[in-house]
């Protein structure tokens, strides 16, 4: 494999040194060419060879095309979560990073951050920029807006002890985002994050396909590492999702559909240790919290948060459980609501309606009746 790469390299120079190590400076069709020839090369050399000198291809061709078009991603807050999904999103080298906070509430510390993530380019070796400011104009014209302004829980609260407090800077930040961004995907990410929706739909006035929340793709993490733990397979044959609502009630850890390489849960753990698991996935948050005192969790809630926005950006259409305002999904009506969303270019592309039990039905539509209960408490 070393040698085959040496062959190759000694074969076409720079070449392939200019794909491994630094940017490609030849016009547009030299890059076509000389790709051509070094996929053409790579047929005479072993099949691993060949396919990692693709998927080098693919990336570097992938990562061109988006620092092309400079796509934009605006975080709103840059406290412990929207510090690390900046970071996340940055370092993934798919769009340039705004974080805009209060200096009221913030200082100056997303400035810190953000100049901090900006010098570890060179080491990393991310070409797209990150920023901080306090007012609105650098954001206009994002792709997507993550918005982590809010409180978090502290030991002992429950999110839904969130609400009044947080609507009133999730309506404030969502309201200057979108005027900036007329055409930017929201991603809702402050708690009770399934009634933050509903704000943010009503401050912005955008459609349900550009308001979702941030909660199921976290809890799925949740769910398929406890999953792993108790198992010890590879967290990649896990195939398991949380639908519903995101507190530590309503979340529905799905069972009768979860799989690990096929095989359902029954077949590699007791009902004991199950129900264990969707206990443990639906205290989740409150568990990190109670271990960290300090913060709520933030690494997880990032990696799940950058998936979206990738997928976003990048028109992967990934399914990924995210709350969405429900048009009948589940018999649901006008109630946001975790489900089954399809993300790619312009938000929410398509719903499913995942089959589930009876009982993890009614516990869905009992998730959305919470909400429902938990907005009429909005002033
Ligand atoms: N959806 C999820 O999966 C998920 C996961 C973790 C945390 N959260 C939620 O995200 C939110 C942020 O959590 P965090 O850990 O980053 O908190 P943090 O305290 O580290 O950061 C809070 C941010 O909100 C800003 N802020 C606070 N009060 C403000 C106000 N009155 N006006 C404007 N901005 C204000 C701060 O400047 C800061 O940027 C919380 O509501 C938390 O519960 C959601």
């Amino acid at each position: 494999m070393a040698s085959n790469r040496r062959a190759l390299r000694e074969r076409n120079g720079a070449g392939v040194a200019s794909l491994r190590g630094g940017p490609i400076r030849s016009p547009y069709w030299q890059n076509v060419r000389t790709i051509k020839m070094l996929i053409e090369s790579s047929r005479q050399l072993g099949l691993a060879a060949q396919l990692t000198l693709r998927r080098s291809v693919l990336v570097v061709i992938s990562r061109r095309f988006a620092l092309a078009v400079r796509k934009k991603v605006t975080v709103i807050g840059g406290g412990m979560t929207g510090g690390a999904i900046a970071q996340r999103v940055v370092e993934k080298g798919i769009a340039d990073v705004v974080i805009q906070d209060d200096p009221q509430f913030a200082q100056t510390l997303h400035h810190g951050k953000a100049l901090d993530m900006a010098q570890s380019a060179s080491w990393l070796g991310f070409e797209t920029k990150i920023t901080a400011t306090d007012g609105w104009g650098d954001t206009a014209g994002s792709d997507v807006i993550v918005c982590t302004a809010g409180a978090p829980r502290k030991p002992g609260m429950s999110r839904e002890d969130l609400l009044n407090g947080n609507a009133d800077i999730v309506r404030a930040k969502v309201t200057d985002a979108a005027k900036a961004s007329p055409n930017a995907v929201i991603i809702i990410f402050a708690n009770p994050m399934d009634a933050m929706c509903h704000v943010a739909l009503q401050a912005s006035g955008f459609p349900r396909e550009r308001i979702i929340g941030q909660g199921g793709a976290l809890d799925t993490a949740r769910y398929r590492a406890f999953l792993q733990m108790e198992t010890g397979v590879s967290i990649r044959d896990i195939h398991a999702y949380v639908l519903g609502g995101h507190t530590d009630t309503t979340m529905v850890p799905v069972v009768s559909q979860a799989r690990i390489g096929g095989l359902p849960l029954t077949s590699l753990l007791s009902q004991e240790k199950i129900d264990a698991i969707v206990a443990r996935t639906m205290r989740g948050g409150a568990e990190i919290g109670e271990l960290m005192k300090v913060s709520s969790a933030y690494y997880a809630p990032s990696a799940a948060t950058a998936e979206m926005v990738e997928a976003i950006l990048l028109d992967q259409n990934r399914l990924i459980p995210s709350a969405v305002l429900c048009k009948g999904e589940y018999g649901i009506n006008d109630i946001v609501c975790g489900v089954m969303c399809e993300l790619g270019a312009g938000g929410i592309k398509r719903t499913f309606e995942t089959p589930v039990s009876e009982d993890e039905r009614s516990k869905i539509v009992a998730a959305a009746d919470a909400t429902k209960s938990l907005i009429a408490l909005l002033k």
